[in-house]
């Protein structure tokens, strides 16, 4: 699909946070440079109710977020070199344990992670639009990606849809204001 500016990205973000398998969910996000994988992070993290400032782990690699009910680390492996730093840093563990991951750049770490349950691919189409590809390679990431292939059919189907439609967002926006 494309996502024609921001504010489309923002609306697929919200829809992954109101999503009860987000909670467990292992999330790549691939694209080049300034492609807009850090942006789709933080639209999600604050529809999950993130408050404070989000960093681009870049540096630190990993910036973990606990809300309630709900753990979130998001990686960025662009400056990952040393394999043993793996173990070390305790990232096995990370990828064992309940919560959500979200990974740029895993194909720097491609032989130590797990199978990821959504690839998002991002490529830059100008200034505002990017083109997505969503790959979703274990049933719960059918189960997200199904969730936007239902809102499309709806949205397809006529002005009867529509208002279903804007029923479904408006849940959206309630449940991300009860997290927040
Ligand atoms: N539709 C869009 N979706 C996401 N970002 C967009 C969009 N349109 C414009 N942008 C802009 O593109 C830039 C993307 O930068 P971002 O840091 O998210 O890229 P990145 O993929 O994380 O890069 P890096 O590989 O360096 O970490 C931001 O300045 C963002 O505002
Ligand atoms: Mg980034």
């Amino acid at each position: 699909m494309v996502w024609p500016d921001e504010a489309a990205t923002l609306g697929f973000a919200a829809g992954l946070a109101v999503q009860p398998s987000i909670s467990n969910a292992f999330i790549e996000l691939r694209g080049d440079l300034g492609a807009g994988k850090t942006t789709l992070v933080r639209h999600l993290l604050r529809a999950l109710g993130v408050s404070g400032r989000i960093k681009s782990p870049t540096y630190a690699v990993v910036e973990p977020y606990e809300l309630p009910g709900l753990n979130v680390w998001h990686f960025d492996f662009y400056r990952f070199s040393d394999p043993r730093e793996w173990e070390e840093a305790g990232f096995r563990d990370i990828f064992a344990s309940s919560g959500l991951k979200l990974a740029e750049w895993p194909e720097k770490v491609a032989g130590h992670l797990p199978l990821a349950d959504l690839v998002v691919q991002l490529t830059v189409v100008d200034d505002t639009a990017r083109q997505v590809t969503l790959t979703a390679q274990t049933p719960l990431g059918v189960t997200l990606i199904d969730f936007f292939d239902s809102m499309l059919a709806l949205s397809d189907k006529g002005p009867k849809a529509n208002e279903l439609d804007g029923t479904l967002m408006t849940q959206v926006t309630t449940l991300n204001g009860t997290r927040a």
